[in-house]
C-alpha cells in the first residue's frame, strides 16, 4: 500500500528540463521518461521497452518516436510499435508501451499515474503566481532521500527556520507571532500576521522603504502535495489585511513534492514574486539564495528519514506546532482511504 495518492496530477519536471533527449524520472513508483515531440508536445512513456524492458529513455529518437537501443523496437509517440527489430515483420500493433497522461501548466510538467481516464486537468493544484501576469517565477530541483510527507511537516511548520536556517531567513520574531491553523476543503493553511513590526532587510528593500511594515506568512497546503506560502509587507495603514494584501511587495515561496518511492521524493522549488520582476539579476541571486536555504531542509529531511529507520519503535509526536503539518498528513491518508473504496480503483493503487 501506497502513502501517497494515485489518481493526481504531480510535478514531474521543470518544463526546461523536457526536451528531445529523453529526460527518465521515477513518479509515485512508475519509471518514466519524458520527451518533446517536434511540435513541443510532451510524450511522458513506461520507461522500459515491451520487448526485453531495456529503458527507453537510452533510445534513439526519430521524428516523434523512439527506437529502443537494444534490438531496434520503434515505437510512436503513443507508444505503439511502428517497427519491428526484424524489419521484415510486420509491426504488430498490440505491441506498445504504457504511455500516461501529461500536463504542461505554472512551467512545471504534470504527469497523472491513476486510472487514465480520471486524468481531469482541472485537478491540477492551483498554483497561479507561477504563471500570472505581473508575477515572476523561478526556482530549481533537488532529489530528497525522505519519505514526501516529512517535506510536508517541515514547510507547514516555519519555526524551524530560526534553528535550520540560522544566519540566513531565521528570525526570532517568527516564534513570538501567534499561529493559526485551519482546513477549507481539502486545503490547510497557516497563518501569521505579524502587524506593525520593523520590517526586515530583504523585504525593506523590495519596498524600496525603512520603516513599520505590516508582514504574512501564510502556509497553504494542497492535494496531492504542494505548499505554497504566500509572504510579504505592506506599510502600515495601507489597508492590508491577512486576507487582503496587495498594498505592498508579495511573494509566493512554492513548493512541490512528487515521491518517488517510499522513502525519496522530486522536490521542486521557486518563488513568485510580484516585485522587481524584470530584473534578471535577482532572479538569478535569489534562486542561487533560496537553493542554498532549501539545501539545509534537504539535510534535516534526510537525516529524520534515517533517524525513523533506525528507531522503528519510535514514533513522531506533534506539538502545536505540528498541527498544519498533522491536518495535511490527514487530508492526503483520507484522500488515499476514499480512493481505495472506490471498487473501479481497485488494482490501480499500488
Ligand atoms: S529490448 Fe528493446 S528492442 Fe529488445
Ligand atoms: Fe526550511
Amino acid at each position: 500500500m501506497s502513502t501517497w495518492l494515485s489518481n493526481a496530477w504531480y510535478v514531474a519536471a521543470w518544463d526546461r528540463e523536457v526536451d528531445s533527449r529523453p529526460l527518465a524520472r521515477t513518479i509515485c513508483g512508475v519509471p518514466m521518461m519524458f520527451y518533446r515531440k517536434l511540435d513541443r508536445g510532451i510524450v511522458a512513456m513506461r520507461d522500459a521497452c515491451p520487448h526485453r524492458l531495456l529503458p527507453l529513455s537510452m533510445g534513439l529518437r526519430e521524428g516523434d518516436s523512439i527506437r529502443c537501443r537494444y534490438h531496434g523496437l520503434k515505437l510512436g509517440p503513443d507508444g505503439v510499435a511502428e517497427e519491428m527489430p526484424l524489419r521484415s515483420e510486420k509491426a504488430n500493433k498490440g505491441i506498445c508501451a504504457e504511455v500516461f497522461a501529461v500536463v504542461e501548466r505554472y512551467r512545471f510538467v504534470w504527469v497523472w499515474v491513476g486510472e487514465k481516464e480520471k486524468a481531469d486537468p482541472a485537478l491540477i493544484p492551483d498554483l497561479w503566481p507561477c504563471s500570472a501576469k505581473g508575477w515572476r517565477f523561478d526556482g530549481g530541483y533537488f532529489e530528497i532521500a525522505s519519505d514526501y510527507r516529512l517535506a510536508v511537516d517541515n514547510l507547514m511548520d516555519l519555526t524551524h527556520e530560526t534553528y535550520v536556517h540560522t544566519g540566513s531567513i531565521g528570525q526570532p520574531e517568527i516564534l513570538h507571532a501567534p499561529i493559526e491553523t485551519f482546513v477549507k476543503g481539502e486545503q490547510v493553511f497557516v497563518r501569521r500576521w505579524m502587524p506593525g513590526v520593523e520590517a526586515p532587510p530583504f523585504w525593506a528593500e523590495a519596498l524600496r522603504k525603512q520603516g513599520q511594515v505590516d508582514r504574512w506568512q501564510i502556509c497553504q497546503f494542497m492535494l496531492p502535495c504542494a505548499v505554497i506560502i504566500d509572504v510579504g509587507v505592506a506599510p502600515v495603514g495601507a489597508g492590508a489585511t491577512v486576507e487582503q494584501h496587495d498594498q505592498g511587495v508579495r511573494g509566493f515561496v512554492i513548493d512541490v513534492m512528487t515521491p518517488q518511492d517510499e522513502t525519496s521524493h522530486h522536490y521542486f522549488w521557486g518563488m513568485a514574486r510580484n516585485f522587481d520582476i524584470d530584473d534578471d539579476g535577482f532572479t538569478a541571486r535569489f534562486r542561487q539564495q533560496q537553493g542554498g536555504v532549501f539545501l539545509q531542509d534537504k539535510e534535516v529531511l534526510e537525516a529524520r528519514q534515517r533517524a525513523i529507520e533506525a528507531n522503528p519503535h519510535m514514533k513522531l509526536s506533534a506539538y502545536n506546532i505540528d498541527e498544519g503539518g498533522t491536518r495535511a498528513r490527514q487530508i492526503i491518508a483520507r484522500a488515499i482511504k476514499v480512493q481505495r473504496q472506490q471498487p473501479e480503483t481497485e488494482g490501480a493503487a499500488k
